[in-house]
């Protein structure tokens, strides 16, 4: 099983999914991890783990389709069978979706269908619920939406800032995430 994590920051997910594959808590290769934004701090973190690392940018092509193109090329060429998404801040067009039918999995730091898009843990916030947490989904053409494989949830405090709750939400993605993508790629994606 070859895994591509694609990602566009930080990649504090990325990091506890490279940690996962080192330890063997997910078995199979952590093949390449691609990036939409070329100072993305994924792509450092990815060098410490020593994975392969790409990117490129929309404004690279001439169209957001040629770019797409591209990238679906990088992952078939490098015999992708399961793509992750970890803070990967774009909609997955639709030849990539077609080439990746039910292999492309994501996280989002909400409850959904509450609070998609690009701030999550803000908009929860910011809104006053007392409970968020986080959503991993398989992706389709939408932002945010397709069938939901696992959610998990946590209070928001009246000591709760901003901060503590993404930090919070963080722990949860961190614990969460690298188990789901252990128990998808072992059983198989279809
Ligand atoms: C994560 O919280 C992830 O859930 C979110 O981006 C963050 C990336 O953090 N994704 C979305 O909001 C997708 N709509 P990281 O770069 O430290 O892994």
């Amino acid at each position: 099983m070859k895994v591509a994590v694609l990602a566009s920051g930080n990649g504090s997910n990325f990091e506890a999914i490279a940690q996962a594959f080192v330890d063997q808590q997910i078995q199979g290769e952590l093949t390449l991890v691609f990036s939409d934004k070329k100072d993305a701090y994924v792509l450092e973190r990815a060098k410490k783990y020593q994975i392969p690392r790409f990117s490129f940018t929309p404004k690279d092509f001439a169209s957001k389709k040629q770019y797409e193109e591209a990238l679906r090329d990088l992952l078939l060429a490098n015999q992708i069978d399961f793509v992750v998404l970890a803070g990967y801040m774009r909609i997955i067009g639709k030849d990539l979706l077609a080439s990746f039918p039910n292999k492309i999995l994501n996280i989002h730091p909400s409850l959904l269908p509450s609070f998609p898009g690009l701030h999550g843990i803000k908009d929860a916030y910011n809104y006053g619920v007392k409970i968020t947490g986080i959503t991993i989904h398989f992706v389709d053409a939408g932002v945010d939406t397709g069938p939901i494989v696992a959610q998990a949830a946590v209070a928001i405090t009246e000591e709760d800032t901003l901060e503590s709750l993404e930090e919070k939400i963080h722990q949860l993605e961190h614990h969460w995430y690298p188990k789901v993508i252990a128990e998808i790629t072992q059983k198989g994606v279809n």
